[in-house]
């Protein structure tokens, strides 16, 4: 792991965090990235899929593996495997609140198994090459919220960092994260703390970061809806880029899915499950320049809420910003396929044009809804 930890990591994310996209947000100078959460069990049995999550790209200089264990064994296992694939740490899963995962033990359960989680956190210390992280929630529910313990019990089994996102299992994204939390765990521990939640800017990062003293934030949807928001930490001022300008980012995105996934009918079968899954957080970007921020914020509103702010120039929408911004699953099916059979950005731009002509404006309520359901 690098030390000591940068302004900013990008965060697992299933589906989301595939690997053209991290090499997307490399390029953007992510120098942290992190592989979708792995079933330990399923890599160490060789299911296909999940050790294919384990790839890394070349450019992805720090990749971190996150695992999904219930048993120290497996734990250990799946990550020598990851290890073997070049993941320079592997973090535990500690917060998924899926039902699926935590039925069978896994993920956000752990918060509930303090014993547990400690074995499997010692084990994968003592038995791996590489640093060993957790990220964790902040409890099971409202009135069980435990993260100082269970961050102290991972110091003591040897963790190198700890990742706190903020809500409870229960919460879902429902309230905004509770960064007093972050600042607690970064008080009561020695080990570098993570806060991770609601970091869509550069200035809330840094904020965040001065407010808390955390050692890194970390950036999960912030980043599926701009992904060039490493670039806005590095740079540390907001990039507000024309449609034209986006869609050569998503264009670069596809190329690099081209080249990961094949271009071919089977790459293209592949490609149709992730692309328009992205065009529905990619098509929530909205301008919100700092000063519009500071005016009407330090109130933090959720994420969710910040979609049609001031500042976002709706009035008269040009036919490609329209596009981009359609809320439509049926819209950013019909994206994905138009980026994919375009040759360059100049082609997807007139692509685009000549959907957006033929494409009646949504009706009042007729958004999409993106699933976020993870964490
Ligand atoms: C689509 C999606 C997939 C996610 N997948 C994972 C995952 O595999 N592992 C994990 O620990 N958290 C996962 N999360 C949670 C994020 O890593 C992060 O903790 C959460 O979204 C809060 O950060 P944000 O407000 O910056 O999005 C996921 C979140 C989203 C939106």
């Amino acid at each position: 792991m690098l030390k000591p930890l940068p302004d900013a990591i990008l965060a697992p994310l299933t589906k989301g965090g595939n690997l053209p996209f991290r090499r997307l947000c490399v390029e953007f100078g992510a120098p942290i990235t992190m592989s979708e959460m792995a079933y330990a069990r399923q890599v160490v049995r060789g299911s296909r899929p999940e050790r294919a999550l384990l790839r890394k790209h070349p450019s992805e200089s720090c990749f971190g593996v996150q695992i999904a264990a219930s048993k120290p064994e497996d734990a250990v296992a799946a990550g020598r495997i990851a290890v073997e694939n070049g993941a320079a740490f592997v973090d535990l899963n500690c917060g998924c609140p899926i039902h699926d995962v935590v039925r069978r033990g896994m993920g956000a359960t752990l918060l509930q198994r303090p014993a547990a989680l400690q074995r499997i956190v010692a084990a994968m210390v003592e038995g791996l090459p590489v640093p060993v992280s957790v990220k964790l929630r902040s409890g099971w529910k409202e009135d069980e919220i435990n993260a100082p313990e269970i961050a102290r019990l991972c110091e003591e089994a040897g963790a190198a960092m700890v990742t706190l996102h903020p809500r409870t299992r229960e919460q879902r994204y429902t309230k905004a994260a509770d960064w007093s939390l972050v600042a607690r765990l970064v008080q009561e521990r020695s080990i570098p703390i993570v806060g991770n939640g609601d970091v869509l800017t550069w200035h809330e990062a840094r904020d965040r970061r001065a407010e808390s003293g955390c050692a890194s934030v970390m950036l999960g949807r912030g980043v599926l809806i701009k992904p060039w928001l490493f670039r806005e930490i590095v740079e540390q001022r907001t990039w507000l880029p024309t449609a034209e300008e986006r869609v050569g980012v998503y264009a670069r995105f596809i190329a690099h899915c081209r080249e990961h996934f094949g271009d071919d009918e089977k790459g293209r079968k592949k490609a149709s499950y992730f692309l328009p899954w992205h065009f529905g957080f990619f098509c929530r970007w909205r301008p919100l320049p700092e000063a519009i921020f500071e005016a009407r914020a330090k109130t933090y509103p959720l994420m969710q809420t910040r979609i049609d702010g001031e500042g976002d120039g709706a009035g008269e929408l040009s036919p490609l910003e329209r596009i981009l911004r359609d809320p439509r699953e049926a819209v950013h099916k019909q994206l994905a396929t138009l980026f994919w059979d375009a040759p360059d950005a100049a082609a997807a731009c007139a692509a685009l044009e000549r959907l957006a002509a033929e494409t009646p404006a949504p009706l009042d309520g007729e958004a999409g809804e993106v699933a976020v359901a993870h964490g």
